[in-house]
């Protein structure tokens, strides 16, 4: 298919290519590479803590954290941690349990967290009737207890993004830190559709570090719309929803969700 058609983009580092066209969605996008042995020595030894994670994957499957302080290394895949004294010695253990498939090495983002748990956001940006974007809704995602990442189907909760600021902000402070992530959200969807015009959906997701500052940890093509039924105030899922019935991206009402 033409990528001028593409409704679904799943590599991760052709959307990650496509959105560092724009400077001002530069300076949110964490550093990223393709991985191998030598990326990964030098992105840890410049961050200290990354990410790596396959270029394709969805639920946070394979992805893994990586760590090293002092001469220790340490990565975390699920809930198993792993310690080593040798750069080397841990990435022969990286490569036995990675998937066996072309990863991406991230600047890891410090998450804030709620309750002891790592968060992040989804800011959904859908185009309209008149196929202009538009950011729909957003929802915090708040990790298992033991768990790196974030994801619904890793035991992620869905949660009200003003129930996971309070303790970072409120007021007036709040308002602008949640206009920061729809502005993100919707700046970063603008910059993927300027190479994907065919896209009508992005689903992004949004870490905060703690200087409350926004980062793009992916963009999600096929977002799941569903997810905002969590949500305590139902407008929200039914204007995720129906824009995505206008998309027709999902079933027209009443009919069964797939997840
Ligand atoms: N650079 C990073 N810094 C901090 N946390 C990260 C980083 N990269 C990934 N994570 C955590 O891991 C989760 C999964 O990573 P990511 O979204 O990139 O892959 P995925 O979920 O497998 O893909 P998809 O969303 O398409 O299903 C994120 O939602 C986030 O919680
Ligand atoms: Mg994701």
């Amino acid at each position: 298919m033409k990528s001028t058609a593409r409704k679904n983009v799943l590599s991760k580092w052709l959307k990650t290519k496509a959105i560092l066209k724009d400077p001002k969605v530069r300076r949110v996008v964490p550093e990223t590479h393709r991985m191998n042995e030598k990326s990964l020595r030098e992105m840890l030894s410049r961050y200290s803590m990354v990410y790596i994670k396959p270029e394709a994957g969805t639920y946070g499957k394979g992805v893994m954290r990586v760590e090293q302080d002092n001469g220790s290394y340490w990565y975390q895949k699920e809930e198993k941690k792993r310690a080593f004294d040798s750069f080397s010695s841990m990435y022969r253990s990286i490569v036995r349990n990675k998937r066996k498939r072309p990863y991406l090495v991230q600047k890891g983002i410090h998450l804030l967290k709620y309750k002891g748990r790592r968060f992040d956001i989804r800011v959904m940006v859908q185009r309209n009737r008149k196929l202009a974007w538009e950011m729909t809704g957003m929802i915090g995602r708040v990790a298992h207890p033991r768990k790196i990442v974030t994801n619904y189907h890793s035991g992620g909760k869905p949660t009200d993004v003003r129930t996971l600021l309070k303790a970072f902000a409120s007021g007036e402070k709040l308002s602008s830190i949640e206009k920061n992530l729809s502005k993100t959200g919707y700046d970063a969807a603008i910059a993927l559709s300027r190479t994907y015009p065919g896209l009508n959906m992005v689903g992004a997701d949004i870490g905060l570090d703690n200087h409350l500052r926004p980062w793009i940890i992916e963009l999600n093509t096929n977002p799941d719309p569903y997810i905002f039924r969590h949500l305590a105030d139902k407008r929200i899922a039914r204007k995720v929803l129906s824009y995505a019935r206008a998309l027709r991206r999902i079933p027209p009402a009443k009919s069964k969700p797939k997840r």
